[in-house]
């Protein structure tokens, strides 16, 4: 039996992260607002992490999708990330980061992006290694999972407008 075909599959709900950042000065751009390149950081790591928590292999991350700043965030505001495993490939993973501005004082929350991470576990050559399957285990992640599913061929598509 191939390595491939002896992984079990897992729920998303299994590797699901959040995680939880104070907005502080170094966070700021030059108009003191929150840096889009920091909030880019912190997409990337927490969705590293689910991805980690879902394959319990080395990753690396071969692609952001969607970095749109919808609200602006500014110092002393929370800044929640949530990661989900939204579908699988054979070596790859799309992760759903969405981040969300919080009043710290009031608890106000808003949206501020929606972002598709794609981790690619790794083998201890550095080469992409078979991960396992997502099983979709509601409705919701099973909607999460067929979107999935469009967004890889239209990513495939972007890629040949890009290169
Ligand atoms: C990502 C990487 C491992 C892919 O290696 P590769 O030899 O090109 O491997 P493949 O073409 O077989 O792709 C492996 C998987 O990644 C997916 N993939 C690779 N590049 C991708 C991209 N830009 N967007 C979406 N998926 C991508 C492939 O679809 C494939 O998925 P699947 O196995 O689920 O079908 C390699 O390009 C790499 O190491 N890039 C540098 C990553 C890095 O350093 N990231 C840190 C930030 S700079």
């Amino acid at each position: 039996m191939s390595e491939e075909e002896r992984l079990p599959g897992r729920c998303s709900c299994e590797s699901a992260s959040e995680q939880v950042y104070i907005v502080m000065p170094q966070h700021l751009n030059s108009f003191g607002k929150l840096f889009g390149g920091q909030l880019a950081a912190w997409i990337d790591i927490v969705a590293g992490v689910a991805a980690t928590r879902h394959c319990r292999m080395p990753i690396t991350t071969a692609a952001i999708d969607n970095l749109r700043f919808r609200e602006s965030v500014s110092q002393n505001d929370l800044l929640v990330l949530r990661a989900r495993v939204t579908h699988t490939g054979r070596t790859s993973m799309e992760v759903r980061v969405d981040s969300f501005v919080e009043n710290v004082l009031n608890g106000e929350r808003k949206l501020v992006n929606t972002a598709f991470v794609i981790e690619v576990a790794l083998d201890e050559n550095n080469k992409p290694r078979p991960v396992p399957p997502i099983i979709p285990c509601s409705d919701g992640e099973k909607a999460d999972f067929e979107a999935g599913e469009k967004r890889r061929l239209m990513r495939e598509s972007k890629y040949a407008l890009y290169e």
